[in-house]
């Protein structure tokens, strides 16, 4: 294994972890806001993760880049937090929330909602960049957020097995099934949310979640 590449690191570690922190902990506040405001919480729970050193080497033997520092500043999802949300619209407005906080930088956003991979793959991506204070200097540090429905999450995990099943037959049915039940996930999603509004109204509350 590289050294150069296990010293950057180990040096970095610290902080992917405070970029990490800060998401989440923008995301606990507003969770704990809209609770102690009798506000409907958008977020059904969200997990974090710090790319192993071998899932780095793995990426940047796949990305064809090199084992160096270099390398390593070019890959921007060491550090990483999904959030999974009930409905799509929270998806947005998860996204718009984080967006505008001032010590977020947006660098690119990939919506495989609007646009779905070609195997029927959805969730709404986001690489930013995350201010982080040392006690010495505020680092800016590359983090992807990945933000999706709990029904988006269910399809990519069961999809996700995929790549550990060989039995190439039974995997042109696997994938034109997977694609079918993306679809029908997508429809009957959009379906839930015209009925939650339908609620609703009926009922005389708002529906976004900036109100309620
Ligand atoms: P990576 O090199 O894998 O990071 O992908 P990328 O740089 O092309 O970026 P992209 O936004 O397409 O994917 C980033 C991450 O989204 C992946 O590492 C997965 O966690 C997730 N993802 C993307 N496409 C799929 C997919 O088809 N199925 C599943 N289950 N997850 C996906
Ligand atoms: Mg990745």
């Amino acid at each position: 294994m590289n050294n150069e590449l296990r010293e950057i690191y180990k040096e970095s570690f610290v902080l992917f972890e405070g970029a990490v922190s800060e998401i989440t902990s923008r995301l606990d506040t507003m969770r704990r806001y809209r609770k102690a405001n009798d506000l409907r919480d958008p977020v059904e729970h969200y997990t974090s993760r710090i790319k192993s050193l071998e899932s780095i080497e793995e990426k940047l033997s796949r990305k064809n880049l090199s084992e160096s520092a270099e390398g390593f500043g070019k890959i921007h999802d060491i550090a990483g937090v999904r959030v999974v949300c009930t409905y799509i619209d929270d998806v947005y407005a998860i996204a718009d929330m984080l967006a505008t906080q001032k010590d977020i930088e947006v660098i690119a956003v990939k919506d495989y909602i609007k646009n779905p991979k070609p195997n029927g793959y959805r969730s709404y991506h986001m690489i930013v960049r995350v201010s982080v204070y040392t006690g010495e200097k505020t680092e800016r540090i590359y983090t992807e957020i990945q933000i999706r429905t709990i029904a988006m999450d269910f399809w990519a995990s069961l999809e996700h097995q995929l790549k550990y099943k060989h039995d190439v037959k039974k995997q042109d049915i696997i994938i034109s099934e997977l694609r079918r039940c993306a679809e029908e996930i997508a429809s009957t999603e959009m379906n839930f949310q015209v009925i939650r509004d339908m609620i609703n109204e009926e009922k005389g509350t708002e529906n976004e979640i900036t109100a309620g």
